[in-house]
């Protein structure tokens, strides 16, 4: 992970959104040097479970710029979010609405809450991580009054401060034209809510999902380009309604650590089949990146640590486990000299992949190392044997 890049990556944020409040979604990445860093650039917390929380509760990441998300937060993770006192959580269901207000109880403070809502509002990205629609787990919907009888049900609990309203479309949204639409039906919602209970809610939370090019012809969502749209947008939606701008809570993930991180590889073996193919066998795989099974996922690999001879040819880049899916880069152009022991790098893996990561066929997840300024320092170390064994008490 390149410290330097993080660190830019949140000051590009809080510079196109002065007045916005960052939440860095930790579900992308997350560990202690990294919650320290988010506090050190004075971004806020968006963690979705009680295990994000310890991560954060470990450095004392302050308590007043943490949210809770999730759409099916445990009982575990309900109580460590109010023990530790986190600034908002952003109720997802009816019952979870009941399940909070009953756990603050009669005495304590009050809690304030978001209310998720599904704005109807297509993102045109992968389905599995299309989340602004009608026909998917998260939210309450906008078109059929579940979001206003949710608004309802929070004000009718005692210990509930609704705080205001959150929408998130998705991840690796690149339309700028799709959050100024979301912000517009979040506006009337909010106007809608003053309408009906007289009360101007101050929070506006429009979610992540800012693209990432992971190849060169892939399309990013600058923040700077959306900026000005967004909050232009944002501003007309007000006036319309005569509504007081509310303060607006932006939450990038993969856009703050997804191009600070590189993979590194090392190639175990080199095979042709009878059907012309030549694959390279590599030491991870779907074990620390599930992307290319998970979502078709497209990379760009090279070869690191060597200059090769001139040549180059097509190959497919499989990783160790075992499962004809577990190809990491398919028909890719690699050093026609490619041998075992040379490393190949993969960019642009900083944002879900060691959170991804999985022990499967009893793989040690790999370690994280940080580089800032020519120097590297190990942020989490490889997983061992005795890791693996540890909580096999049968
Ligand atoms: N806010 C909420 C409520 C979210 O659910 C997410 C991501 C984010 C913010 C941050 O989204 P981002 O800015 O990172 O796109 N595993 C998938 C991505 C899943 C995203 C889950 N939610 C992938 O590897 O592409």
């Amino acid at each position: 992970m390149d410290e330097r890049d993080v660190r830019q990556r949140c000051r590009d944020f809080r510079r196109a959104f002065p007045d916005a409040e960052i939440a860095y979604a930790g579900k992308a990445f997350l560990c202690r040097a990294m919650a320290r860093l988010i506090a050190e650039e004075g971004l806020t917390l968006d963690v979705c479970s009680a295990g994000e929380l310890a991560v954060a509760r470990s450095v004392r990441f302050p308590a007043e710029r943490i949210l809770m998300h999730g759409n099916g937060k445990t009982p575990e993770d309900l109580r460590a979010a109010l023990s530790y006192g986190v600034s908002r959580i952003v109720v997802d269901c009816p019952s979870e609405i009941t399940r909070v207000a009953a756990l603050v109880g009669g005495d304590g403070p009050a809690q304030q809450v978001l209310i998720r809502v599904t704005p109807g509002v297509d993102g045109r990205t992968h389905p599995a991580v299309a989340t602004g629609g009608e026909d998917q787990e998260f939210g309450f919907s906008l078109t059929s009054g579940a979001a206003a009888e949710a608004v309802r049900r929070v004000l009718a609990q005692p210990g509930l401060v609704l705080a205001g309203l959150h929408c998130h479309l998705g991840s690796q949204i690149t339309r700028v034209a799709a959050y100024q639409q979301a912000a517009r039906r979040m506006v009337d919602l909010l106007a809608a809510v003053r309408d009906e209970h007289g009360l101007a809610l101050p929070r506006l939370d429009l979610g992540g999902g800012f693209a990432v090019p992971y190849l060169r012809d892939q399309q990013g969502l600058d923040p700077l380009a959306l900026a000005v749209p967004l909050i232009t947008e944002l501003g007309s939606a007000c006036d319309a309604h005569r509504f007081p701008m509310p303060r607006v809570t932006l939450e990038p993930g993969r856009a703050i650590s997804a191009r600070a991180g590189v993979t590194l590889y090392r190639v175990l073996g080199i095979k042709h089949t009878a059907t012309g193919r030549v694959f390279v066998t590599v030491n991870g795989g779907m074990s620390d990146n599930p992307r290319p099974s998970l979502y078709g996922a497209r990379y760009s690999i090279r070869l690191v640590g060597r200059r090769p001879v001139p040549g180059h040819r097509s190959v497919t880049v499989a990783g160790r486990h075992c499962e004809a899916g577990d190809v990491l880069v398919e028909d890719v152009q690699l050093p026609a000299d490619l041998r075992p022991g040379d490393l190949l790098a993969i960019a642009c893996t900083g944002a879900y992949h060691h959170s991804m990561a999985s022990d499967y066929n009893l793989v040690p997840r790999p370690p994280v190392v940080a580089v800032r300024g020519g120097e590297s320092r190990l942020l989490i170390r490889r997983e061992t044997e005795a890791d693996l064994l540890c909580r096999d008490v049968g």
